[in-house]
C-alpha cells in the first residue's frame, strides 16, 4: 500500500507587501515540520477514545492505556532498541530529554562530559550545570573531529561518563559518525547520548543491540521535527538506569506507594513521568514514527540528497552568497544549508524572504551560538540581539518539499541580492520584537485566523 506522505497545510496562501497572495513555502522545517496528514487523521480518529491513562476503570481508559503503552513500545521498536531493556519515557521535547538525563545521571565529583562545538544548547547547557564539558573539536570544513574525540578519551577515561554528540547539525545539516563515536566512547567505559532531534526526520537511526560496541544508549528525539507537532518528545535509554534515584519532577504518576514520612518511587517509565501524560501526543508520534519507517527513510533521504544538490549548487552560483560549513557533497549532510548574503543581515534577507516572496526560513544563531560563532570567525561571544547582530539565514528542507520551491527560494535570492539597496529602504529593524518588517506594512491576523 502506498504511503500517504502528505503533510498538513500545503496549499495555503499567505499576503505579501506586494498586496496579492502567494502560496506559502515552509523551508523552516529544522525548526519544526508541519504535520503528516496521517498523524493528524489518527490523531481526529483516536479523540472520540481520549480518557485518562493508567488508573481510569472505564473502557475509554483502559483503551487509552493500551494505545498509550503501543505508542511507548513503537518509539523503542522503531530505533531498534530492545524493548526488554530499553525503555521510552515520554517528555515533551528534546530539550526536556537532555534535560531529564542531565539530572538523572548519578554524578560524582571530577565527572566529564564531552560535547561538542557544533552542538544545540539543548545538548551542551544541561551537561555544564552538571560535569566538566570537554568539547569535542571541529575540523576546518566544520564537521566533527572524531579524532579528537579518540584522544580527549584516552586522555581523560575513566572520568569521562558521557559522550554527548548530536546526531545533526541545525546549522550545517552534518551529520557526525555516531556509531563511531558511540565504539570510542564504549571503548573507554563511556555511555553515548545522540540528540536526534534533526537526525531522527531525516535518516533511518539503528541503536544496534546494547552489547554491540556501536550501540547508542540513550537518544532523545522531539515529535515536533518528525511531522507530529503535538507536544510529544521522548528519551530512551537503558531500563535498569531509569531504575534508581529519583525522578525531576515528583508527584502523581511517579509512585508505587507513598506514606506521610516516605515514598517508593515506581518503576520505569512511571517513575519518570510525573502528572498526566501526552496522550494524544505519543498517539501522533507513535504514528509518525510509522508512516517514515513505511515510506523507507533511506529512499526520502536519496530524495532529499537531490534537492539539497540543487539547493547548494544554486545559492554557490548566486553572486554575494556566503556558504557555511563543508562544501557540498565532501561531508554527508541533512537537507541543511545556511548562508549569508554580502552587504545584508541576515535578519534582513530572511524578512524579505517572508514578506515579499512568501518563503518561511529562519535566521540568527539557531540556538547554538559556539558553532556559529565558530562559522562566522566571529570569535567565542555572540553581541546582544540587534539589526547587525552576526549570524545566518538557514534553508532546511522537508520531506514533503519540490524542486519548483528550491528554484523558488533560488529566484528569490538572486532578486535580493541584486536589489540589496532597494530592500535596505523598503524595510526597518523593530527593536521591539527583534525582528525586521517591510515599512508601514503588518498583515493583518485576525484575517487570517482566531480562536
Ligand atoms: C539539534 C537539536 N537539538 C535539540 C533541539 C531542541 O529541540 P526542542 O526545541 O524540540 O526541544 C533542536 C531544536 O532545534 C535541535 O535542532
Amino acid at each position: 500500500m502506498a504511503v500517504d506522505l502528505g503533510v498538513v497545510g500545503l496549499d495555503v496562501y499567505v499576503p505579501t507587501r506586494r498586496g496579492y497572495r502567494r502560496p506559502y513555502i515552509n523551508l523552516d522545517n529544522a525548526a519544526s515540520t508541519p504535520p503528516l496528514v496521517a498523524v493528524a487523521r489518527k490523531v481526529e480518529e483516536f479523540l472520540p477514545w481520549y480518557a485518562s491513562v493508567h488508573r481510569g476503570a472505564g473502557f475509554k481508559s483502559r483503551l487509552a492505556t493500551e494505545i498509550f503503552e503501543e505508542a511507548r513500545r513503537i518509539v523503542v521498536a522503531s530505533f531498534g532498541f530492545s524493548p526488554a531493556t530499553n525503555v521510552a519515557i515520554f517528555v515533551k521535547n528534546a530539550t526536556e530529554a537532555l534535560n531529564k538525563l542531565a539530572h538523572r545521571w548519578p554524578w560524582e565529583a571530577g565527572d566529564i562530559v564531552i560535547s561538542s562545538l557544533a552542538e544545540h544548547h539543548s545538548n551542551d547547557l544541561p551537561w555544564r550545570k552538571k560535569a566538566r564539558v570537554l568539547r569535542l573539536g571541529l575540523r576546518p570544513d566544520g564537521s566533527l573531529d572524531l579524532d579528537h574525540l579518540a584522544s580527549l578519551l584516552a586522555a581523560h577515561a575513566p572520568r569521562v561518563k558521557l559522550v554527548a554528540i548530536t546526531g545533526a547539525s541545525n546549522v550545517t545539516g552534518v551529520l557526525p559518525d555516531i556509531h563511531q563515536a558511540a565504539i570510542l566512547a564504549h571503548r573507554y567505559g563511556a555511555k553515548i547520548v545522540v540528540d536526534a532531534a534533526q537526525l531522527a526526520g531525516h535518516r533511518p537511526i539503528f541503536a544496534f543491540p546494547d552489547d554491540d560496541p556501536r550501540h547508542l544508549d540513550f537518544m532523545a528525539l522531539s515529535g515536533h521535527k518528525i511531522y507530529a507537532p503535538f507536544g510529544q518528545g521522548a528519551l530512551i535509554g537503558p531500563r535498569s538506569f531509569f531504575a534508581r534515584g529519583d525522578p525531576e519532577y515528583a508527584g502523581g504518576g511517579t509512585v508505587s506507594f507513598v506514606t506521610p514520612e516516605s515514598v517508593a518511587w515506581a518503576l520505569p517509565p512511571a517513575r519518570d513521568e510525573a502528572g498526566t501524560p501526552n496522550t494524544i501526543g505519543a498517539v501522533a508520534m507513535a504514528v509518525a514514527l510509522k508512516t517514515l519507517q513505511a515510506a523507507d527513510l533511506s529512499r526520502l533521504a536519496r530524495r532529499e540528497y537531490g534537492l539539497t544538490k540543487r539547493l547548494y549548487g544554486g545559492l554557490a552560483r548566486i553572486p554575494g552568497v556566503v556558504l557555511y560549513g563543508p562544501p557540498f557533497p565532501t561531508v554527508d549532510r541533512i537537507g541543511i544549508v545556511s548562508f549569508n548574503l554580502a552587504g545584508l543581515p541576515h535578519g534582513l534577507v530572511a524578512a524579505v524572504l517572508a514578506c515579499d516572496y512568501a518563503i518561511g526560513v529562519r535566521s540568527g544563531c539557531f540556538c547554538a551560538h559556539p558553532y556559529v560563532a565558530w562559522l562566522l570567525g566571529t570569535g567565542g561571544t555572540t553581541p546582544p540581539p540587534g539589526p547587525e547582530r552576526p549570524g545566518m539565514v538557514r534553508v532546511s528542507l522537508g520531506l514533503y518539499n519540490t524542486e519548483e520551491d528550491v528554484d523558488r527560494l533560488l529566484h528569490a535570492i538572486a532578486e535580493i541580492a541584486a536589489e540589496s539597496g532597494y530592500y535596505r529602504r523598503c524595510y526597518e529593524y523593530e527593536e521591539g520584537e527583534g525582528i525586521w518588517w517591510p515599512r508601514g506594512w503588518r498583515p493583518e491576523w485576525g484575517k487570517w485566523f482566531r480562536l
